[in-house]
């Protein structure tokens, strides 16, 4: 019988399975609040929207080049020296679709068959998928409460000591938990890294979205790392699709002969989008103060529900938390909290298989009064 290929036997991606279900119950009329969804619950800066609607008509919107726009790669060139005083040449940045694709880059011009690359558990479920699709491995280490969730050089070094590593893959504000590597935590795991001939991947996605100290890039522990970001969190443009990396001299012409074969080129109206996202900072500073003060709600509802704070959360939009007072069972609790109280969450497990099934993600990129709702309804639910 014909089956997919055995490459293709991937773990779902559980939060947009629960996301699905979530927006169909919306979709039939159900009233649902979303703290599962991983996306702002706005869309792309204004900005964004002008500087496509004067491309509209002007432009014929054709392929870019293989590694994107020049201008949006000198943007972002601009971005690094102004945000963090880091000089990027516009050479060594490639726009792809997304984060997402910009993993698929990374790895294939990194790493060959069968490679091992390290990450901590709990994680963002891709990392560990992308890699198995593409016949390479996770090698996961139980990251530690004490040490916020978050990967050390002691893992690398425990796993090293298995089998040889070829990569490490760390990721600050972290998802599911918000966590934050230090500068000096980056810069251990850095030199440990290098110690061991393993490349340096760090996933800045969500910087941008902090609520205390800034996000320091890794470019600054490592001038060589792997830096993978996008538009999608920040600047709220999930569904443009378009993201980028900022890899080594030496890597850019694999990841461009990558990027001509595989994408042809990240999509034109998706990056005239970003360079005009780039101009918002004042829009977006203003939905990350909005962002702030959900995330103070829901840490302050905390105690009132039973839910117990996993690690620091620092950054990004979600928090992890112990559901251990209400149950052994994150998915079954994540099921009924949607079916009887109306409210979306994101399951432990898809986190991390072995203890996920204490923790509970919880986005609060919603709309305040949303926010507030999901609130009330959790303290009902959990109250009866
Ligand atoms: C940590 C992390 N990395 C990467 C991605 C993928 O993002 P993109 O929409 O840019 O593909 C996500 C999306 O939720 C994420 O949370």
């Amino acid at each position: 019988m014909e089956r997919p290929a055995s490459r293709a036997a991937i773990a779902p991606f559980l939060a947009m399975e629960m996301a699905r279900e979530a927006g169909a119950r919306a979709a039939a009329g159900e009233s649902i609040v979303r703290f599962d969804v991983g996306q702002p619950w706005v869309g792309a800066p204004a900005k964004a929207i002008e500087a496509v609607r004067a491309a509209l008509g002007r432009e014929t919107l054709g392929y870019t080049d293989a590694l994107g726009s020049p201008a949006l790669r000198e943007a972002l060139a601009t971005h690094y020296r102004e945000r963090y005083g880091v000089e990027v040449a516009p050479a060594r940045i490639a726009i792809a679709t997304g984060a997402s694709g910009a993993f698929i880059l990374a790895f294939l011009a990194l790493f060959d068959t069968g490679a091992r690359v390290a990450m901590a558990a709990p994680g963002y479920p891709p990392y560990r998928h992308i890699l198995t699709a593409l016949g390479m491995r996770a090698a996961i280490a139980e990251a530690s409460v004490a040490d916020r969730l978050q990967l050390t050089p002691d893992h690398l070094r425990e796993l090293a000591a298995k089998e040889a590593i070829d990569g490490v893959l760390v990721a600050s504000p972290a998802n599911p938990t918000g966590a934050m590597l230090t500068p000096a935590e980056k810069h251990a795991l850095a030199e440990t890294a290098r110690a061991l001939g393993a490349p340096l991947i760090c996933d800045e996605i969500y910087h941008g979205l902090t609520y205390g100290a800034d996000a320091t890039t890794a470019l600054k522990a490592d001038p060589d790392a792997i830096i993978v970001s996008s538009f999608s969190k920040y600047w709220a443009m999930t569904g443009w699709r378009v993201g980028w990396l900022v890899v080594p001299d030496h890597l850019i012409g694999a990841v461009e002969r990558l990027a001509q074969n595989l994408t042809v080129s990240p999509p034109h109206v998706s990056q005239i989008a970003a360079l005009g996202a780039l101009q918002a900072t004042d829009e977006c500073e203003a939905r990350r103060a909005i962002l702030a003060e959900n995330r103070a709600a829901l840490l302050a509802a905390l105690p009132r529900l039973g839910f117990t704070l996993a690690a620091p959360a620092d950054g990004a939009f979600y928090l992890l938390v112990d559901i251990g007072a209400h149950s052994a069972d994150s998915l079954s609790f994540c099921r009924r909290a949607l079916a009887e109280a109306g409210v979306a969450m994101t399951a432990g497990i898809d986190f991390d298989e072995t203890r996920g099934h204490r923790w509970v993600r919880l986005s609060y990129a919603r709309d305040p009064a949303e926010v507030a709702d999901g609130i009330a309804r959790l303290e009902r639910w959990l109250a009866r």
